[in-house]
């Protein structure tokens, strides 16, 4: 039998490089060999979002992108948070597992926060709610980027709880992440997010993708003299798009070790890239954005089959509980 992963991203505002290098192209690499479960987590984003039409827009373009960016509906089940909402039933009985403690430890809470957002419960409890879209569908693995290796980990701590508590009911799943692609940096050197305004929306239209791309932060190393591919953000990007051990990635290093090259010429370079690598990601998506029929009927047969597993799951849990 295949295993089984779950992944989501958050549906607050365009999808970047960051989520796609570190996320998105596990899922589609993954097709065929796994059984698949892609969803988007509409109940997250309300920790962020107040406003419902922004919110619709999200959710649907999260699903078009991903479309666009090769996950088969013939192979992966693609679904809306919303559409599964016995996994909200699934965070309460986490929920009472959960020690207090473990999301005082959490990270994203204290970080997000700062950056401004309300202190809200949800968003304090959201690692549960995560919690619970994984262990609802039992899933072996769980590809993510490397920031959200803490909620994994969250979740595998509550399952045990779970487990110690009543006995087995959950599967205790692990993570994985592309060891390449690290933290993808944005264009000016930060970690790539929504939230920094520092992204690269591979979807632009070409004029305004080479310009972003221009606006890389660089050192001012002159173009005389070697540079040092490893701290450029440029090269970064690059490498975590083509593969670090792509010829054209080793040509770029040698370029930059040389002498003569100037960091534009290096931007050049990875705007083409970009765009070639994105280029049936792009004209898919044109196609996508003129059938909103065929997305509605791929959301409909994967919350149907999201349902399916997920009710198996937390009737089991009811069950364990005493329900
Ligand atoms: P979100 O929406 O912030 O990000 C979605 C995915 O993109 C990855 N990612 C990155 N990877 C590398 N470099 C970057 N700069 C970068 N920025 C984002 C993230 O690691 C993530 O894999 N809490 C989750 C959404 C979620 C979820 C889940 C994920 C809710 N329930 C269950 C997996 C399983 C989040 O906010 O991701």
């Amino acid at each position: 039998m295949k295993k089984r992963i779950l992944s989501g991203l958050q549906p607050t505002g365009q999808l970047h490089l960051g989520n796609y290098a570190g996320a998105i192209r596990q899922f589609v690499d993954m097709q065929g060999e796994y059984e698949i479960f892609v969803f988007v987590a509409s109940y997250h984003a309300l920790t962020s979002t107040r406003d419902p039409e922004a919110l619709r827009e999200n959710i649907q373009q999260v699903v078009i992108d991903y479309l666009a960016f090769g996950l088969d509906p013939k192979q992966a089940n693609i679904y809306l948070q919303h559409d599964v909402p016995q996994v909200t039933e699934l965070a309460w009985l986490l929920s009472c597992v959960c020690p207090k403690h473990m999301m005082d430890k959490a990270t994203s809470y204290k970080d997000k926060t700062a950056k401004g957002l309300a202190a809200s419960i949800g968003l304090y409890t959201y690692p549960i709610l995560q919690a619970a879209d994984i262990l609802s569908v039992d899933p072996d693995l769980v590809p993510v980027g490397e920031d959200q290796i803490q909620h994994i980990e969250i979740t595998r701590d509550i399952a045990q709880k779970f487990n110690h508590q009543y006995g087995e009911v959950f599967k205790v799943p692990a993570h994985r992440v592309r060891t390449d692609a690290g933290v993808l940096p944005g264009i000016d050197g930060e970690k790539m997010s929504k939230s920094y305004g520092n992204t690269i929306d591979p979807f632009l239209p070409e004029k305004k993708l080479r310009k972003l791309i221009n606006k890389i932060v660089t050192d001012s190393t002159p173009m005389e003299d070697a540079k040092n591919p490893d701290t450029c953000t440029v090269y970064k990007i690059f490498k975590a798009l083509a593969g670090v051990e792509d010829q054209r990635t080793i040509d770029l290093a040698a370029r930059y070790r040389g002498s003569g090259m100037g960091y534009g010429e290096a931007k050049k370079s990875l705007a083409e890239l970009v765009l070639d690598h994105f280029g049936p990601a792009r004209q898919k998506r044109e196609q996508l954005i003129a059938d909103p029929g065929y997305v509605q009927k791929i959301l409909a047969d994967g919350a149907a089959a999201a349902r399916e597993k997920v009710s198996d799951v937390t009737s089991r849990a009811r069950k364990a509980v005493g329900l």
